[in-house]
């Protein structure tokens, strides 16, 4: 049996890596327990006070412990550094000290595209930090123990299956229904992978762990302005509802890195599995979005 730990299980990937896993823990013989701050899970509290997440994983006792928690509000994170750091830093710190004692304990970390910026598609060591939310998450990937954790960079979209957190399309998808004007960046590229993938992939990392950074994106990757429009051409959604734009020209926000292309070739030959072009990702969506 192994025993896998999932702390921020409540949350839009949690919620997509919940349905992966649960249709192999029985073959795979996995023990999966969950851990939220504010909605149900076997663990309730905050995973960043020592104590709480001391006496789950002395519970528990796990030897996998995914971490999922984060507080993807940039701007919120640029007002409120303290929050950011206690949150990306913190919850790694907790695991790294649990796992000091528990040597056969290994982590898998979820960490993002932003902390890349600049030309062409970025290998792992490329890294460009641009805000808070960026460096605090770099820091939370480097409070953990380098020799037993998988880092996934990665950003995704998709169908929420949370109940209670919207994906980037779920955005996109309830502007154009309810004819809300708004603005799109013809600046601002990105590879995302639709978060069904994502899980599918952390559920074959558990299978197979190679420890290091990783990213974790699409091939071809698209400007968010032609993701959106081609998006909602794709469901049926697709009016003039929008401005294209540039993001550098919104004032008072935080500071957000333009290019995040992601260089995907060392998670692919590692781990022997093939990534999706962004437009076939984009595909799968078609049937989760109904007008
Ligand atoms: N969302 C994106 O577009 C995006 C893009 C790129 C990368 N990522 C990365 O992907 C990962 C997952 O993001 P997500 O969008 O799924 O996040 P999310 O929807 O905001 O979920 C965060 C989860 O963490 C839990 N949580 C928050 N604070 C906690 C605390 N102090 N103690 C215990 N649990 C806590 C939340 O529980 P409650 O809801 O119960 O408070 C929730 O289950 C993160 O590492 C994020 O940086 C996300």
């Amino acid at each position: 049996m192994t025993k896998i730990l999932v702390v921020g299980s409540s949350g839009l990937l949690g919620s997509w890596f919940s349905e992966e896993a649960t249709k192999l823990k029985s073959k795979l013989n996995w023990t999966i327990k969950t851990v939220s701050k504010s909605h149900i899970a076997d663990y309730q509290g905050d995973f960043s006070d020592w104590t709480f997440a001391n006496s789950c994983m002395q519970e528990f006792k796990p030897a996998i412990i995914i971490n999922l928690v984060a507080l993807t509000d940039v701007d919120r994170c640029e007002r409120e550094p303290h929050e950011a750091y206690q949150l990306h830093m913190g919850v790694p710190e907790n695991i790294s000290r649990y796992m000091q004692t528990e040597k056969n304990c290994w982590a898998l970390q979820i960490s993002t595209d932003q902390v890349y910026d600049g030309e062409g598609y970025k290998k792992e060591e490329n890294v460009s930090i641009k805000n808070i939310y960026s460096l605090s998450k770099r820091a939370g990937e480097m409070a953990l123990p380098a020799d037993r954790t998988v880092v996934l960079r990665t950003n995704f979209f998709g169908r929420s299956v949370s109940g209670h957190r919207k994906s980037f399309t779920d955005w996109a998808y309830g502007a154009f229904l309810s004819n809300e004007r708004i603005t799109l960046f013809s600046d601002s590229i990105f590879n995302p992978l639709h978060g069904r993938t994502v899980a599918k992939m952390m559920c074959e990392v558990i299978q197979n762990p190679r420890f290091g950074i990783f990213n974790l994106g699409s091939h071809e990757g698209l400007s968010k302005a032609d993701f959106v429009i081609y998006f909602a051409k794709l469901v049926g959604v697709h009016k003039e509802i929008y401005t294209v734009s540039k993001s550098v020209s919104v004032p008072d926000r935080a500071r957000r890195p333009l290019n995040m292309l992601m260089d995907v070739s060392k998670f692919e030959t590692t781990y022997n599995l093939p990534l999706p072009s962004l437009k076939e990702e984009i595909n799968k969506t078609k049937d989760e979005y109904h007008v």
